[in-house]
């Protein structure tokens, strides 16, 4: 039996019971956990996803539920999809998004189309065909940019030090622009690091955690850079209960709020759990690629008092746990994640 606040949250839960609920980006790693977790709550599941070969969407991401969703391949940029699924929709959870950062290095006119122009789109959209529907945006912590105190609350300064932090800074600033002058139900979660069965583990794309994973699987050594650095990290399920909590709860409505993770690790602590936890592994420290050295943040500790104050919600699963299982998943679905050609 839960306590009197766990039912109180439950509760709020079951207004995804009979609703309409489209996931942008929701074959990816976020948003297909999403998906599972709300044909568990009976909600009709609409998906769009564009499944280009640089991001996280994954067919098998859907393996399990493919009967439970409706997976539409198009692109967020694509405003007919867009009007034609918003049409009686309850609630939007808009994960759809370009999210390498030396990607939106090297291709700032897609990061800005995707995470920024094509989000001002999808918003026209809502308010011509769906004013009433529930808006959550994915926004990012990266938009602080590197820290100038810790840890990190919402009043703390925007300095995004990439392009990609640009344009999700400005994708969350049209939802809530929305909000205040059309009064559509926008939030926007500014997320840590979140990891678990799902992720890309091809390349570094998504974060650095998804290479590391294929490396200990393939017995091959992973590499560390920098090590000081410390960062937190959140289960994907934990990411979807925010998600789930953000979207019924109207005091959140109109705010960008922090959602971080358990306790920070450095980067060296992380690496040396994952090798723990498998069982095995090895990994070399070396200094930051100067590419990368120029966007990194540094160290970042999130303050997320008020996004749990309001909705209730805590992480629950810890680093070992999360680690075992992402391990776990990938050692029976490695092949429908890693392309060895
Ligand atoms: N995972 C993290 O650590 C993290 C941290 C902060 C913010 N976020 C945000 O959360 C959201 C979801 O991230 P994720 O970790 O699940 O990543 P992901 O890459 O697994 O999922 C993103 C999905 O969006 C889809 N997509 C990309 N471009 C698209 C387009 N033009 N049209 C339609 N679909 C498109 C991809 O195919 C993919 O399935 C993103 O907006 C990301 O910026 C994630």
């Amino acid at each position: 039996m839960g306590t009197g606040a766990e039912s109180g949250q439950n509760k709020r839960l079951a207004a995804y019971s009979g609703a309409r609920v489209l996931i942008t980006g929701g074959a990816g790693l976020i948003g297909s956990a999403l998906a599972r977790r709300l044909a568990g709550l009976g909600a009709e599941i609409l998906l769009l996803d564009s499944m280009v070969p640089e991001a996280g969407g994954n067919p098998a991401n859907l393996a399990d539920i493919r009967e439970q969703v409706r997976l539409n391949i198009a692109d967020i940029r694509d405003t007919a999809a867009l009007r034609h699924l918003l049409r009686d929709c309850d609630f939007l959870f808009n994960l759809a998004g370009q999210t390498s950062h030396l990607d939106s290095m090297q291709a700032p006119e897609y990061d800005l189309a995707v995470n920024c122009t094509a989000q001002l789109q999808l918003l026209e959209a809502c308010r011509a065909v769906a004013p009433r529907v529930s808006i959550v945006h994915a926004g990012t912590r990266q938009i602080y940019g590197r820290p100038v105190y810790l840890p990190v609350d919402e009043k703390h300064p925007l300095r995004p030090v990439d392009i990609n932090g640009v344009n999700k800074m400005a994708g969350e600033a049209y939802h809530l622009l929305f909000h205040d002058v059309y009064g559509i139900e926008t939030r926007s979660l500014r997320l840590t690091n979140v990891y678990g069965p799902g992720m890309r583990i091809q390349d570094a794309r998504q974060n650095f955690l998804g290479i590391w994973l294929r490396r200990v699987l393939e017995g091959a050594e992973f590499e560390l850079w920098g090590g000081e650095q410390r960062r937190e990290l959140l289960f994907v399920e934990d990411a979807v209960e925010a998600f789930l909590h953000a979207a019924v709860s109207r005091e959140t409505a109109g705010l960008a709020l922090n959602v971080g993770g358990g306790e920070p690790y450095s980067l060296l602590a992380l690496a040396e759990t994952l090798v723990r936890v498998n069982g095995c592994g090895e990994f070399v420290r070396r200094e930051f690629p100067d590419e990368r050295k120029r966007i990194d943040i540094g160290d970042f500790i999130t303050d997320d008092t008020r996004f749990r104050e309001v909705t209730g919600w805590a992480p629950y699963i810890g680093l070992d746990a999360g680690l075992w299982r992402s391990l776990d998943y990938y050692r029976r679905h490695f092949d429908e994640y890693v392309s060895r050609t």
